[in-house]
C-alpha cells in the first residue's frame, strides 16, 4: 500500500539550471521506492473547493536514503504546481502519495550492464537507477542530454560512468543524446563479447524516446522507457493516462490500453505505441 500523508521538506538545493533538488523526510517512501517509481505530491491546499491546481502532480523518486528515512525529488518549474512545490521552505510539509507505478528493474526482470539515456526531468528516475545498479556491482554508463552546458547536472551527481551531449555543443558531444548512443555503440564500448549486451533504460521527452526506440531496436538491444504522460488520479482509477499497447502479444485488430501510472510508467519499448 502506498503511503498517503504529509511529509517534511528537510533540504533544498539547485541541481541544474531551473531544476531544484528537494529532500523529503518520509521513511515509508524511502524504504519502499524502487527506481522508476513516482510519488504524487501536493504543496497547496486541497483537495477541496479552493484547490488550485486541482490535482496532485506526479514526480519521480530521484534517490533515497533509507537510514535517514528521506527521499529526493528533482523538480523543473514549468507551471503553477511545480512553482509552488519548488518554493516550499525547508521545515514545511507537503502531501505525498507513493511510491506508485512499476519501476525499471521490475519491467526488465533482471539487472546487468546498463546504458541509461535521458535529460531534463528524465534525469530524476535515472539518477536513482544508476545508484541502485552501481551499488549492485553492475556496469553503468549514463548518457545525459541537455540543450546547453548550464542545464547539465554537475559532475559527480550520477553514479557510474557519464557522457554528456548538448544541442549547442557547449559541453561533451555536439548533438542529441540518441546520436551519442549510436556513436558509442558503433565504437563497440559494450560489445566486446566478454559481457552480455547492455540493457538501455531511458526517460525524457517523447520525441527522444521515439528516436531511441528506433535506434536501439535496430541495434538489437532491449530498451525500457519511462513515459511521462499527464496524469490525473495517479493510482489507476481514471484511465486518463492510458496509452495504446502494441507488440507480438496483441491479436490482429485488438485494441488494448495500458495505464502509465499503474502498468507503467516503465514499459518495454516494443510494448507501447509512442506515435499515437
Ligand atoms: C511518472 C511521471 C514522473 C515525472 N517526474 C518528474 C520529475 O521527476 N521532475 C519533474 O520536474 N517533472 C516530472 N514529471 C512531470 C511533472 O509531473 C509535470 O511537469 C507537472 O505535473 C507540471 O505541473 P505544473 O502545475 O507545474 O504545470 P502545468 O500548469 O500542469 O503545465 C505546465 C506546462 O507543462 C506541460 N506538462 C505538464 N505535465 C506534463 C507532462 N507530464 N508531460 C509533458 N508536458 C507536461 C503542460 O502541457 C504545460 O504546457 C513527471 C511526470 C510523470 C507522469
Ligand atoms: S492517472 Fe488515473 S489511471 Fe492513470
Amino acid at each position: 500500500m502506498p503511503y498517503i500523508g504529509r511529509a517534511t521538506v528537510t533540504a533544498k538545493r539547485e541541481f541544474a539550471r531551473n531544476m531544484v533538488s528537494i529532500t523529503i523526510q518520509c521513511p515509508a517512501v524511502a524504504q519502499e521506492s524502487l527506481p522508476g517509481q513516482f510519488v504524487q505530491v501536493r504543496a497547496w491546499p486541497g483537495p477541496g473547493t479552493a484547490a488550485d491546481p486541482l490535482l496532485d502532480r506526479p514526480l519521480s523518486v530521484a534517490g533515497v536514503d533509507k537510514q535517514k528515512g528521506t527521499f529526493e525529488l528533482l523538480v523543473r518549474v514549468v507551471g503553477r504546481g511545480t512553482r509552488l512545490l519548488a518554493s516550499v521552505p525547508v521545515g514545511e510539509t507537503i502531501r505525498v502519495t507513493g511510491p506508485l507505478g512499476r519501476g525499471f528493474l521490475e519491467a526488465a526482470g533482471a539487472a546487468g550492464p546498463s546504458i541509461l539515456v535521458g535529460g531534463g526531468v528524465g534525469l530524476a528516475p535515472l539518477k536513482f537507477l544508476a545508484e541502485v545498479l552501481t551499488a549492485g556491482g553492475h556496469e553503468v554508463l549514463s548518457l545525459v542530454g541537455a540543450r546547453n552546458a548550464a542545464e547539465l547536472p554537475p559532475p559527480g551527481e550520477l553514479a557510474g560512468k557519464v557522457q554528456v551531449a548538448t544541442d549547442d555543443g557547449s559541453a561533451g558531444f555536439h548533438g542529441t543524446v540518441v546520436a551519442l548512443l549510436e556513436q558509442m555503440l558503433t565504437m563497440v564500448v559494450f560489445r566486446s563479447g566478454r559481457v552480455p549486451a547492455p540493457v538501455v533504460y531511458a526517460c525524457g521527452p517523447t520525441p527522444m524516446l521515439r528516436a531511441l526506440k528506433a535506434s536501439a531496436t535496430l541495434l538489437g538491444l532491449p530498451v525500457y522507457l519511462s513515459l511521462e504522460e499527464r496524469m490525473a488520479c495517479g493510482i489507476g482509477a481514471c484511465r486518463g493516462c492510458a496509452v495504446r499497447q502494441v507488440g507480438p502479444k496483441m491479436a490482429a485488430g485488438e485494441v488494448k490500453m495500458v495505464r502509465v501510472c499503474h502498468e507503467g510508467p516503465v514499459f518495454a519499448a516494443g510494448e507501447v505505441d509512442l506515435d499515437a
